[in-house]
């Protein structure tokens, strides 16, 4: 099963998908099809052939657009705190540990072992300002086969940076973002790319003005992708107003950080110029409703930015999310956007207490999950069509210990997929894919 457009289920019963040596959808054939028993049969004869039983299936590999990966011993705590207080008084001192190349090391395996297990094939990730340690998170992504974009936090401003976790100078920064941007293209085993650097502003307050201008010089002069955190609570967005006298976009824009490879985590706050501002350079969004509910004191406008036209994908935001699945970022695609239709408080008059029409629907959030993100990253991931990588999920509905229990005399195709973006959890992620390849540690398919 597979979501090609925001409103569009696709199920593709008794169909055979053709993978070739680079792991590429050669084609998806339907048993309908003239071809089928041929192809079938070429499978079978090269033992080339991966069969699903009745209670399984498969789902495009989720694409997460925003992870703090240094964050990761965080998930789950601190969360009672606002953003200010969280980043200076908990995550700053967490990701200055990130110093230690062992216990980068030891954090980022479990990380990414623990993604790949929850179905996450693509991963947008935030590092820290420390070169090494990024270098060790990119190497584990190409030695555990994970397409991934891997960014040195840049972060130099002396007034909103600590002095134990800041980059030393204007120039170091740029220079080690300039350095990794050369070390990973280089890795050994990434020849195809799969692993990639970003250049990552941590958000504008971070950041002086001759930072983020040099940012924006390296994506242009090495086309690099570039990721930041843009408009996402009332403090962050109102900081930059009162320094720029622009919203973040405007600023953004100006310092060339605004292209078609920029992903802008959160983006809550955005006026309509903004959009259109954003829809102007195909920059992407990154929606992060679990997270929102903590740091951004509102709800994405979803609605609106889809009807604009923007690019939308989803993240976790681990550790601001305290979940490191993309199913549970689709629950809450759902229930934010409920919460800004329906409105919240009832002391109003239901017909004054939401933002009519906005509300998402499961196959909607999980299009947002799969093939959103990959509009977003400009890559052809996260359906099953000719010419798309073949990253994808087995789900298996009977395994033990599963909270997804499907009833085959009541549940429709669109039931289990409904139900499983609802309830599954790792338990049923029998086996992952990347590029054709399988992935993580997990009961293998053969
Ligand atoms: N803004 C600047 N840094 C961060 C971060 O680490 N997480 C979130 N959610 N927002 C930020
Ligand atoms: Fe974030």
């Amino acid at each position: 099963m597979h979501t090609p457009g925001a409103s569009n289920l696709q199920v593709l019963r008794d169909t055979l998908i053709a993978v070739d040596r680079n792991g590429i959808i050669s084609s998806v054939t339907n048993a309908d099809s003239q071809h089928y028993t041929a192809l079938l049969q070429q499978a079978e004869n090269s033992h080339q052939l991966t069969s699903l039983t009745d209670t399984q299936f498969m789902l495009p590999g989720m694409v997460d657009l925003h992870i703090h990966a240094p964050q990761w011993p965080q998930l789950g705590k601190n969360l009672h705190l606002p953003l200010q207080d969280w980043l200076m008084d908990c995550t700053f001192p967490l990701e200055a540990k990130y110093a230690d190349t062992e216990f980068a090391d030891t954090m980022y395996r479990s990380l990414v072992d623990t993604l790949i297990s929850n179905g996450t094939t693509s991963a947008v990730y935030f590092a820290t300002i420390h070169r090494q340690a990024t270098q060790i998170l990119a190497d584990i992504c190409v030695e555990k086969g994970q397409r991934a974009w891997v960014g040195r936090v840049a972060m130099d401003d002396p007034d909103q940076c600590p002095d134990y976790y800041r980059d030393q100078s204007t120039r170091t920064g740029l220079a080690q973002t300039e350095q990794l941007i050369h070390s990973i293209r280089a890795i050994p085993g990434n020849e195809n790319g799969r692993v990639q650097p970003i250049i990552t502003p941590r958000f504008i307050p971070a950041c002086t003005d001759d930072m983020l201008q040099g940012l924006g010089k390296l994506a242009s002069r090495y086309n690099c992708p570039i990721q930041t955190h843009c408009s996402e609570s009332d403090w962050e967005h109102q900081y930059v107003i009162d320094r720029l006298g622009k919203t973040d976009t405007e600023a953004l824009r100006d310092f060339g950080l605004l292209t078609r490879k920029t992903v802008l985590a959160h983006s809550n706050l955005l006026t309509d110029t903004d959009m259109d501002t954003i829809a102007a350079h195909q920059s992407g969004i990154a929606h992060c409703p679990l997270s929102n509910n903590y740091f951004a004191g509102c709800v994405f406008p979803l609605r609106a930015a889809l009807d604009k036209g923007l690019n939308v994908g989803l993240g976790t935001d681990i550790s601001g999310g305290p979940s490191a699945s993309m199913f549970d970022s689709c629950k809450h695609v759902i229930s934010a956007s409920r919460m800004l239709e329906s409105g919240t408080n009832p002391d109003l008059a239901a017909n004054q207490r939401g933002v009519p029409d906005t509300r998402s629907d499961f196959i909607e959030a999980f299009y947002l999950a799969t093939a959103g993100g990959g509009q977003v990253l400009d890559q052809n991931i996260g359906k099953f069509e000719p010419g798309y990588h073949f990253d994808a999920l087995l789900v298996e509905t009977n395994a033990s210990g599963s909270n997804l229990q499907v009833f085959a005399a009541l549940d429709s195709d669109e039931d289990i997929f409904q139900k499983t973006l609802y309830g599954v959890t790792r338990a049923n992620i029998h086996s992952v894919w990347i590029d054709g390849k399988p992935v993580g540690t997990s009961q293998q398919a053969t």
